[in-house]
């Protein structure tokens, strides 16, 4: 399952700012905060699920494209607001792509990291959600 989360911006004459609370417009307990930025030209990311992992990815500058697999079923979505984050539950599979020069991923994450938690074989995650 994932879905676009709209977070509230709060702006005045100065600009914008949105703050991020656990458990309030963050639908967890943020363990860990990582960040994606400087990738370079052509290059593709991700090529993995999580079996438990929560996340919520934020393109707070730039964009990219990110193809969300279930299994099932594919989508492409372009990543390029940064009022809105994309939460990603478990047992999804994902590709990042096309990234802007300039894209920089905020991601808030449900765990601390730990590389067991990571599916990083296709026809793995196609049996573990068979099996699931
Ligand atoms: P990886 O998850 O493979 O990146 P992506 O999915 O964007 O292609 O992570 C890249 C490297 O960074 C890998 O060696 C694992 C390490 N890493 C950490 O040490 N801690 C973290 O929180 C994350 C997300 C990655």
């Amino acid at each position: 399952m994932y879905k676009i989360i709209e977070f509230k911006t709060m702006g005045d004459c100065r600009g914008s700012l949105i703050a991020l609370e656990d458990n309030s417009n963050v639908p967890f307990k943020i363990k860990r905060v990582y960040y994606i930025f400087n990738t370079k030209e052509g290059v593709k990311r991700g090529f993995h699920a999580h079996r438990d992992l929560k996340q919520i990815i934020i393109p707070v500058s730039g964009s990219c494209k990110i193809l969300l697999d279930s299994g099932d079923s594919k989508e492409e979505l372009i990543l390029d607001n940064p009022t809105k984050g994309l939460f990603l539950d478990s047992l999804i599979w994902r590709e990042m792509y096309e990234f802007s020069k300039d894209c920089v991923l905020v991601v808030l994450a449900s765990e601390y990291y730990n590389e067991s938690d990571y599916i990083r074989d296709y026809s793995r995650f196609l049996k573990e959600i068979d099996n699931g």
